[in-house]
């Protein structure tokens, strides 16, 4: 197999659980410096997918490459310490800890003191929560905040790759807004995103580029427009783009 110039590129990745294979040879491209959405149906193997990046799960075929490296049997602390940090679909802060001891841990990979303060800081400053409520147990936040905080937690290692799954789910429609400008936040600040939303919509909008997976297989990629234009995956997946034609 080539190496790849591509940021991150998925190539005949094959995955599953033992039970036969979920992802079906995937192929497609994640560009430097944008955001990339996954959208598709429940069960197609969104999560799937994105764990073979982090390396929870390892493709029986195919290759994943990041920057020309191959992720393919890396551990997931392997692939983390390359720049690539996961939030998972479910909650996953401790929530008898400290808002500021659960941001502190992401950056247990670093030994510096000095560096890791000066992360805290900035920090505090794009996620004025972290501050306001560091000294709070993260299970006496709400959802919407419990997410920011776990946003907040994986900048802590500066990743270059941000990895997001389904990070709306249970939010309300205003921390939904708060959620989305603050995925936009971490793009601008260099940061490639790759996400998964079932708020296909939504997401597709702010997202320069757009997957959509049905049944472990690549229906349709290309630019986000391009996805959300297309009439066949709006009536599928985005309540309908479709016009209504006559009867008759
Ligand atoms: N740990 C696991 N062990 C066995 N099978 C699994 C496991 N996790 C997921 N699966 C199966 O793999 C398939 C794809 O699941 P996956 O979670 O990747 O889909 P998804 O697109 O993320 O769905 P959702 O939209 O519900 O989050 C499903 O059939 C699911 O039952
Ligand atoms: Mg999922």
């Amino acid at each position: 197999m080539a190496e790849s110039n591509a940021f991150v590129r998925f190539e005949g990745v094959v995955a599953g659980y033992g039970g036969g294979d979920v992802i079906k040879g995937v192929s497609f491209d994640v560009p430097q410096g944008g955001v990339t959405c996954i959208v598709g149906p429940n069960g197609s193997g969104k999560s799937t997918l994105l764990k073979t990046v982090s390396g929870l799960v390892r493709p029986r075929l195919g290759q994943i490459w990041f920057k020309g490296t191959p992720l393919v049997g890396k551990s997931p602390k392997e692939i983390l310490k390359l720049g690539i940090v996961q939030v998972p679909q479910n909650h996953s802060l401790f929530r008898e800890m400290t808002v500021e001891e659960n941001v502190e841990l992401g950056a247990f990979l670093l030994r510096d003191r000095k560096v890791i303060a000066e992360r805290m800081d900035t920090i505090r400053e794009m996620f004025p929560i972290v501050a306001e409520r560091a000294k709070d147990k993260a299970g006496s936040l709400s959802g919407g905040q419990q997410r920011l905080v776990e946003f907040a937690r994986c900048l802590m290692l500066e990743p270059e790759l941000v990895v997001l799954d389904e990070p709306s789910m249970g939010l309300d429609p205003k921390t939904l807004h708060a959620m989305f400008a603050t995925i936009k936040m971490m793009n601008n600040m260099g940061r490639t995103v790759l996400l998964v939303e079932q708020n296909a919509r939504q997401a597709l909008k702010m997202s320069h580029f757009g997957v959509v997976l049905e049944n472990g297989q690549v229906r349709l990629s290309g630019t986000g427009t391009d996805v959300l234009n297309n009439p066949e995956i709006g009536a599928l997946y985005l309540g309908g783009t479709i016009e209504a034609k006559p009867s008759h």
